[in-house]
């Protein structure tokens, strides 16, 4: 991709920002009641389904189980935000003010602070903690703006943007999920249209004429993140919600092929594309079939 057709891409974000974006403060009715026996996960989705501790649950403690595990995705959507305004700034830092590629990079820094706070604001509603990654992940993330650059970055960048993305699309017009949680998979699904776009053609540049001890890198890199990524998604404290200790059912869903195939879902596009750009395989390979993203 030359610097012109990164300015034309840029601007053509631009516009599509200033013509269709949200303020979730104003457009989401904050004050409406949750309803009644509606979830905020689909069940099928839901780490233990389909296990023996799964069929020991009334059907108010699944309805629980799912509501902490959007939490816990809603929260890990939220730090892997906040990676990516570090990783946007660095950008930003680095680059020309006044050339449209900043310029874009400033306007999805906004957009991203707004969405963390509609997830923030929505978790606050739903009377869960906000779990998030484990002190472990959240070190390791704080190095990612430091190690991780071109390829592997956008990587991480898509990982985190495409498996959420995913699970939002599926629930959006379900009429059994609450509709607050539709309504925040919607805006976040418009604007996260154009990260992805951008992401995706930022990888494409960076990953094009790689040399091979580069790609080797980015490729042991990004198997660690995919992996990291993959087992972050279910904080194993979301058990606790309905008495379960979290390293039992933890085990039991990571045994669960149910939960196996909701991981591989979210990352059936992204890993595809991932795998075009040649960057999966190598000795990492067996970090992706551990996080059940690649068989
Ligand atoms: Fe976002
Ligand atoms: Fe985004």
């Amino acid at each position: 991709m030359t610097t012109a057709s990164r300015e034309r891409t840029a601007d053509r974000l631009l516009r599509s920002t200033a013509t269709v974006s949200y303020d979730p403060e104003l457009d989401i009715d904050w004050s409406a009641p949750l309803e009644e026996g509606k979830a905020f996960l689909l069940q099928h989705r839901c780490s233990l389904y389909g296990t023996a501790l799964w069929d020991e649950l009334s059907e108010p403690q699944r309805l629980e189980l799912r509501k902490h595990e959007a939490a816990s995705i809603a929260g890990f959507g939220i730090w892997l935000e906040f990676v990516l305004l570090r990783l946007l700034g660095k950008l930003a830092y680095h680059g020309d003010p006044a050339s449209r590629h900043v310029q874009y990079a400033l306007a999805e820094m906004a957009e991203e602070c707004r969405h963390s706070t509609m997830f923030a604001r929505m978790i606050e509603r739903m009377g869960t903690p906000a779990y998030g990654p484990s002190g472990h992940v959240r070190k390791l993330g704080s190095l990612l703006p430091v190690v991780a650059y071109g390829p592997a970055m956008w990587g991480a960048v898509l990982l985190g943007e495409e498996i959420t993305d995913r699970y939002q699309r599926e629930m959006v017009s379900d009429e059994s999920i609450q509709p607050l949680m539709r309504m925040v998979n919607r805006i976040h699904i418009l604007e996260e249209a154009r990260h992805i776009g951008f992401a995706r053609a930022e990888l494409t540049r960076s990953a094009a004429g790689l040399s091979r001890p580069e790609r080797a890198y980015h490729r042991a890199l990004l198997a660690r993140i995919a992996f990291v990524v993959a087992r972050s998604l279910i904080n194993p404290d979301v058990y606790r919600s309905v008495g379960l200790d979290p390293r039992t059912a933890r085990r039991a869903a990571l045994e669960n092929p149910y939960h196996q195939e909701a991981i591989r879902f979210g990352g059936e596009k992204i890993v595809a594309f991932l795998d075009d750009a040649g960057l999966v395989g190598g000795p990492g390979m067996h970090l992706w079939r551990k996080s059940f993203l690649a068989g």
